[in-house]
């Protein structure tokens, strides 16, 4: 069967990380896939450093657009990042019929109804495994593991920002401002860090868990959300004297009004795994009706781990688009009730 075609918006640290494990796994996700997935052309206004990361392996453009049109490609994978413009290249690549794998959580967490309900229009997919906790299969074990579940509430670490800061702080009794600055040097930190400290990152990536663990529209603007810009080192020593450590959670919990959508520090006793979680790792829980509690751990950031993520995406993509269009699966199910509790949203 021909290879899956992709068009690679955005090279720069998710992108590299996509381009070397696709190289480096190609025979394992052949067999995996069934098919060859080939990055024909890459998108960047940097276009030297695009070449430099892809060499001779792929066509280097600086218009996005050139992507969108190209007939041959099957998946335009975004990895541009923000509102803006990545905003308007996946509506652009839904409507020319591409499929579209992205990292971005703030664009779909924000624009997700336009988006999904595009998609299901033009019968295409939109895949999002790497938006929400980097390497950790979170979306998929909501989707498909649990799919047997009344999940009652999705809890979790899905900022390794300020994780890491949180962690340092306490272990070396660094200031908040040092160890932001060292976040951002090793990669952890959104370009805009006040994502990551005032708790939006998290709340984007808790909207899109609440998404699919209830069948609600994507809501963002419905979540409470408090950061960690007003904890002191004081508050972290104190808390671990009392025998607890301070978490930056995201919370979304099935209640008889609605889905309660929240992020803010969470005080949890010690002897709690998710207490043990340091640095930039990340780990969700999630309660089922018949599984009980399940815990998942793993690098939320980061080149390759994030990579796996879309590449995961890409595998089910060559797979269901090879099968044919009855296998084609909607961007996100939504079922009437769900759309009833949203609308109870306080
Ligand atoms: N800034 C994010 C974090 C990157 O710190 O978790 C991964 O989404």
């Amino acid at each position: 069967m021909k290879a899956l075609q992709l068009g690679l918006l955005g090279i720069g640290t998710v992108g590299s990380g996509t381009f070397a494990v696709l190289q480096r796994n190609q025979a394992e996700i052949v067999r995996r896939a069934g098919r060859g997935i080939v990055i024909k052309t890459v998108a960047d206004l940097d276009t030297a450093c695009a070449r430099a990361v892809v060499g001779d392996a792929a066509q280097v453009v600086a218009d996005a657009r050139a992507v969108i049109a190209d007939p041959e490609i099957d998946v335009v994978v975004e990895l541009i990042g923000g509102y803006g413009i990545a905003r308007a290249l996946v509506l652009e690549a839904i409507a020319a019929g591409k499929h579209v794998v992205t990292a971005n959580k703030a664009l779909l967490a924000v624009h997700g109804s336009e988006i999904f309900a595009a998609a299901r229009a033009k019968g295409v997919i939109v895949a999002f495994e790497a938006a929400v906790a980097g390497g950790i299969p979170i979306i998929k074990a909501l989707r498909e593991g649990l799919t047997a579940n009344q999940v009652q509430w999705v809890a979790g670490i899905i900022n390794g920002t300020t994780n890491f800061i949180l962690s340092e702080m306490r272990d070396k009794g660094l200031d908040f401002d040092v160890v932001l600055k060292e976040a951002q040097r090793l990669g952890y930190a959104e370009a805009d860090p006040t994502f990551d400290i005032e708790g939006v990152d998290a709340a984007h990536k808790a909207t899109l868990m609440s998404a699919i663990a209830f069948g609600v529209p994507v809501q963002f603007d419905k979540a409470h959300v408090e950061g960690i810009t007003r904890l002191a080192a004081a508050d972290i020593r104190y808390a671990e004297q009392l025998g607890y450590r301070i978490k930056l959670l995201g919370i979304a919990r099935r209640q008889a009004e609605g889905i309660e959508l929240r992020v803010h520090p969470t005080l949890v006793p010690t002897k709690r795994l998710i207490a043990n979680v340091e640095g930039a790792m990340n780990a969700v829980m999630v309660q089922g009706d018949a599984v009980g509690t399940t815990l998942y751990y793993g690098k939320g950031a980061g080149s390759e781990p994030t990579a796996s993520a879309v590449i995961a995406d890409l595998v089910d993509i060559a797979r269901l688009s090879g099968a044919g269009e009855g296998a084609r699966v909607p961007a996100l199910g939504f079922q009437p009730e769900a759309l009833a509790q949203a609308d109870a949203l306080p």
